[in-house]
């Protein structure tokens, strides 16, 4: 075909688009991060901004909304204006596990949104102050059963991935810590590296560097295989945990009447950002999971939620009537 034919044909097609899309962004994009800045999901957002950044031409702004588990950042997301300036990072805690937490919560995750595209997966990590008595996973599930509620067991609100992958923990330990919340699990690692609580689970990109570093102990990944950036930390399998093998998520969000030519161009970026050697590099590093393919898609992160809410909705209630 000859090339002015084609030229011809692009800019028919550009000249078809919305005015707003063809000229969208034309001013920075809050991205909202529904907890403290330093936690994993600030840091799966900034990975992933930056580089988005530089596709979009306008800069994307964090924005750390923190409060209840993460619902009340992406509640506040859900009602801002469709216009694809406001963007939030939401996860495996506010898109799934928190229906069943929040009997009021103001919105539905599979309804209530635009999903853009899954920015990472994070496995779960058992992790303990260093001072911690246990040496192994066995130990620790011992001299959890002992401490009764004399234990600490840090997370990130009701409903975030941390409350949520312990309380099912705790369900299958059969322990009733006490619960400290905290607005993310970035200032819960402070008190866990100065001793202040127990144990937590969190996600890998938050503690792989206190782990490395040996400023808190981990006793086992909640994934099938070990995480290339843990290479000796145990399954929960291989330390003899059967039934405890739990994976959060990350993934960006728009308000639900976005239009479809911004959530593409959301996506593109997203996807570019996915692909850039550096934020690559950085997901690695933290053992977060880079989507790849088909997994990259608005329609596999509306599967996703649709089937994460569907899994933690019977486990959660299970867990929440046994810590009674
Ligand atoms: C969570 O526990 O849901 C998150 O790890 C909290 C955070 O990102 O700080």
């Amino acid at each position: 075909m000859k090339r002015s034919v084609i030229i011809a044909a692009a800019l028919a097609a550009m000249a078809a688009l919305p005015a707003a899309a063809q000229t969208y962004p034309t001013k920075p994009i809050t991205m909202i991060v529904p907890f403290a800045a330093g936690g994993p999901t600030d840091i799966v957002a900034r990975i992933v901004a930056e580089p988005m950044s530089r596709t979009l031409g306008q800069q994307i702004v964090i924005e750390n909304v923190a409060g209840a588990g993460g619902t009340t950042g992406i509640t506040r997301g859900a009602g801002a204006a469709a216009d694809g300036y406001t963007i939030m990072m939401g996860h495996m805690g506010t898109h799934g596990a928190a229906p069943a937490l929040y009997p009021n919560l103001k919105y539905n995750p599979a309804r209530d949104f635009a999903p853009v595209g899954l920015a990472a997966g994070t496995p779960i990590v058992i992790v303990a102050s260093k001072g911690h008595p246990a040496n192994n996973l066995q130990e620790f599930i011992a001299w959890a059963k002992k401490q009764g509620d004399k234990s600490n067991h840090a997370h990130a609100g009701v409903g975030s991935v941390s409350h949520s992958t312990g309380i099912l923990l705790n369900s299958i330990m059969d322990t009733k810590p006490t619960f400290i919340p905290y607005t993310g699990t970035g200032p819960a690692l402070n008190d866990l590296v100065s001793g202040q609580v127990d144990y937590m689970t969190d996600q890998i990109v938050n503690v792989v560097g206190q782990i490395t570093a040996g400023s808190i102990k981990a006793f086992a990944i909640a994934t099938p295989q070990r995480s290339p950036a843990l290479p000796n930390l145990p399954t929960t399998r291989e330390a003899g945990l059967n039934n405890y093998e739990v994976s959060a998520w990350n993934a960006i969000f728009a308000p639900k009447a976005v239009s479809d030519d911004v959530v593409k161009r959301l996506n593109d970026a997203l996807v570019k950002a996915l692909d850039d050697p550096n934020a690559r590099k950085r997901l690695d590093d933290l053992g977060g999971v880079i989507p790849e393919g088909a997994d990259r898609t608005p329609a596999a992160l509306q599967k996703l939620v649709e089937s994460e809410v569907a899994r933690w909705t019977p486990v959660l209630k299970e867990a929440m009537a046994n810590a009674k």
